[in-house]
């Protein structure tokens, strides 16, 4: 999707249809978010060709309260508005970690935070910063080079290494789970999109129920995530194979469909304010509030959702039990009400409370790993890259769900002086 600024030319926000993945490939959702938290902040969407209506709500306030408010505002429906009918139970309800409520969902949390803790990750870093140094080093040839393309693998291969996927796995993987997000995308949509949300659902299970039995029939227990999960026990309990695959898959696609857009999101606004790259160069108290905007600027999850449990008042309006109420991260990220001149790129922001990670119970598990990932790119970029330059049209996935990018050729200046060794990774 677009990240444009104001002014913003009026919206009919009646006329936009906001499940079609398409017209975020090409419109101004930062448009139409203004303009309904400023004029209708709990929307009622009705679809008029008699898709099931919902919610739609933009402000911080609002977005942050459902969020949190788990007794009030339930994930066991799904959390997702795609193109399954809204009336229908989910899946992987009580199953998926993101799909649940307290107390079930602090059953499959735990094993995963005792999978993902500070010291497992931080005991990545080299191998993370190799993954890096991979990406951007065939970028400095000075050659046009697809950043959104090359993104992709990113995250995959940081997951892929802790989980202990085989690499010539992960880029098919990858596909897989941009199609999950992407359905309707022509790049990515094979036949129509349930099918292709079917296709790629299939693979993707099929494909983690075989790792979670190798694990099993390995004898000695594997040190990988999956082996980590298989062996644990959550209040005397074992997750069940469905539930391995299931929560495996959650990780992979928290992962894949968001990471990279951010760190395109890096890589472009060094083209668009090289002044802060610098000044973060020079000073590396900088660079974590550059990064911070950089989340904030990009907020790659668009939207969640959650189902209403009992009948809340919103804006004078009120959100009946059962219903389906979406919370609009993207818009809560440019809110006017919370942050100061919210459509400024500014790298030293401070007290940066942006919801690109969501809050409340199910805050993003992976955002540990995901800010390890992203700083050790800044780093890499700052050491090895002079400037960023636009080098052709930058296009955007077709997705209600993720605000990313599909293409965006940049030109890298290298640094004056890099060594041979230094772009080897042996300097770092
Ligand atoms: C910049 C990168 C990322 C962004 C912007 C992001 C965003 C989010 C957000 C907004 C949520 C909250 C969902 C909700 O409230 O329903 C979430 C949850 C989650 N994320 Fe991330 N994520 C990122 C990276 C990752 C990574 C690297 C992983 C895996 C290692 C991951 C795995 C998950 C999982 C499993 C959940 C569900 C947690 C729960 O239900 O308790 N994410 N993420």
């Amino acid at each position: 999707m677009r990240i444009t600024r104001p002014p913003f030319a009026p919206v009919d926000f009646k006329d936009a249809d906001l499940l079609d993945s398409a017209w975020y490939a090409t419109a101004d959702p930062h448009a139409l978010w203004a303009q309904l938290r400023e004029s209708d902040p709990a929307y009622y969407c009705d679809p008029a060709d008699g898709r099931e209506p919902f919610w739609v709500l933009t402000r911080y306030e609002d977005v942050s309260r459902v969020l949190r408010e788990h007794e009030s505002f339930s994930s066991r429906r799904g959390t997702m508005l795609c193109i399954v009918d809204l009336s229908m139970p989910d899946f992987a309800s009580d199953e998926m970690m993101p799909d649940t409520d307290p107390p079930r969902h602090r059953q499959l949390r735990e094993p995963v935070n005792r999978a993902l803790t500070p010291r497992a990750i931080a005991a990545q870093e080299g191998a993370l910063r190799r993954i890096v140094r991979d990406l951007l080093r065939p970028a400095l040839d000075g050659e046009v080079f697809d950043i959104a393309q090359a993104a992709l693998l990113f995250p995959m291969a940081f997951t892929g290494t802790l989980m202990g996927l085989p690499s010539e796995h992960w880029r098919r993987m990858s596909e897989l789970t941009t199609m999950t997000v992407a359905y309707d995308d022509p790049d990515y949509a094979v036949g129509d999109a349930k099918t292709t949300l079917r296709l790629a659902h299939h693979e993707l299970f099929d494909f983690f129920r075989t790792e979670v039995r190798s694990r099993a029939a390995g004898g000695t227990e594997a040190t990988d995530v999956i082996g980590v999960l298989r062996a644990m026990d959550v209040d005397g309990e074992q997750l069940t194979e469905r539930q391995l695959i299931l929560n495996c898959y959650a990780l992979l696609l928290g992962a894949n469909v968001t990471t990279p857009h951010v760190a395109a999101t890096m890589v472009r606004m060094m083209a668009h304010h090289p002044e802060q790259y610098r000044a973060a160069r020079a000073d590396p108290e900088l660079r974590r509030p550059l990064l911070q905007e950089a989340l904030r600027w990009a907020s790659p999850a668009s939207h969640f959702m959650r189902y209403a449990v009992r009948d809340v008042e919103l804006h004078g309006k009120t959100v009946r039990a059962g219903e389906p109420v979406s919370v609009w991260l993207g818009s809560a990220n440019r809110d006017e009400r919370v942050f100061e001149r919210p459509y400024e790129f500014d790298g030293t922001r401070q007290n940066n409370k942006h919801l690109a990670f969501g809050v409340g119970p199910h805050y993003c598990i992976g955002s540990g790993l995901a800010t390890l990932g992203l700083q050790l790119l800044l780093d890499e970029l700052l050491e090895l890259v002079e400037a960023v330059e636009p080098a052709g049209e930058v296009r955007h996935l077709a997705s209600n769900f993720v605000a990313g990018y599909k293409n965006m050729p940049v030109r890298l200046t290298p640094r004056a002086g890099l060594t041979d060794r230094k772009l080897a990774g042996a300097g770092a």
